[in-house]
């Protein structure tokens, strides 16, 4: 290529004592020597060379459930995506264990008579999470059910939390994700992912579930999440968009920032989360980063809705093609630091992995 000329001689670096195998260091003309693209010449190069891998045990996939029997409904703003009633959705599992998927996070569809205020079909042991879950369990299959710890699909008002006046009520909140935990926690879930951002609510959750026995029951808690437009299809596909009033800017991150991030994450693990998760995904790499750098522990990022749809309809325009796109997208999860991803491709693109 005719931009890879020889450069001018310069001179010899100062010697240092970091370590002869920083390649930042490398500011001489060392081409020819050095030519990066040997080690690309072929896939079987690439292939062995390459920094990260992703595997379909790195992808948990988010499945919508609603009721009836036999039934599975399109999501009009997320093409590809379907709501499923809980035979289907065990079928998902079944589905998900043949491809090496290690968990799925259910999300309900909830009829909108059950919407109220108080959003107490949260805690109704019968609600459409909890039976799918058990239904799931059930089959023995090795796979983690996650479940999302939050009221929005459950209240009249759309928000994630107890509206009390104008305000969303954090103490009051609380107790009722805190019921809510122990009504999941009984139904069989694996994981309980508080996506709320209540202050103050992984200790409660943490505590409630150890003193009634659920030493077992893993938080992955939603810690740095922001209050997003991404998240427009989902609301559309467990049906809250039409409820929702306002926006969740009091409790969910300003975009702005990433300090506060970091706040965000380690009260989170102090409050007793064994997972926590950065969201949205793409948008927020450099967050995804920062959190896996900084605490070192196991550190998901969730490719939302939006993203999601950005991509499929990019492709159906044209644009690019979807599988390459999407590979793409997962592997700078990997890239940045990502122990996994909650994304709605996890059964496309495990089918195309284990292909390979
Ligand atoms: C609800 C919740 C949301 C998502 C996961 N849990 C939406 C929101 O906070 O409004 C978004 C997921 C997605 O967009 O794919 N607490």
């Amino acid at each position: 290529m005719s931009d890879r000329k020889p450069r001018a001689p310069k001179p010899a670096p100062p010697v240092s004592s970091t370590s002869s195998r920083d390649s930042s260091r490398l500011t001489r003309g060392d081409y020819p020597a050095i030519r990066p693209r040997r080690n690309r010449k072929a896939n079987w190069a690439r292939r062995m060379v390459a920094e990260n891998v992703i595997t379909p045990a790195d992808l948990i996939w988010p499945i919508f459930v609603l009721e009836g029997v036999a039934k599975r409904e399109p999501v009009a703003s997320m093409p590809g995506v379907e709501r499923l009633s809980i035979d289907q959705a065990v079928e998902s599992a079944r589905e998900a264990a043949q491809l090496g998927i290690p968990a799925l996070a259910l999300f309900p569809y909830t009829d909108p008579e059950l919407r109220t205020d108080d959003g107490r079909e949260a805690f109704n042991p019968e609600n459409l999470v909890c039976r799918a879950t058990r239904a799931i369990k059930q089959t023995g299959l090795d796979i983690g059910v996650v479940l999302d710890v939050a009221l929005d699909p459950y209240t009249s008002h759309g928000h994630d939390g107890l509206l009390i006046g104008d305000e969303i009520a954090n103490d009051e909140t609380i107790a009722a994700l805190v019921r809510q935990s122990l009504v999941q926690a009984e139904a069989g879930a694996d994981v309980l992912a508080p996506s709320d951002m209540m202050d103050g609510r992984i200790g409660a959750i943490r505590t409630a579930l150890e003193s009634a026995g659920y030493h077992n029951t893993q938080i992955m808690s939603y810690a740095a999440k922001y209050a997003s437009a991404f998240y427009g299809p989902f609301r559309d596909a467990v049906g809250s968009s039409g409820f929702l009033k306002g926006d969740k800017r009091t409790y969910q991150m300003d975009p702005a920032n990433t300090d506060e991030a970091i706040r965000e994450v380690a009260l989170d693990i102090a409050e007793g989360a064994d997972m926590v998760m950065v969201k949205p995904g793409m948008p927020y790499l450099d967050i995804v980063r920062r959190v896996s750098e900084t605490f070192k522990v196991p550190t998901f990022a969730y490719q939302v809705s939006g993203e999601y749809a950005m991509i499929v309809r990019a492709a159906q325009a044209g644009c690019f093609d979807c599988d390459k796109a999407m590979m793409e997208a997962l592997m700078a999860f990997k890239r940045a630091g990502a122990s996994g991803i909650l994304t709605y491709f996890a059964p496309r693109a495990a089918r195309l992995l284990n292909q390979d």
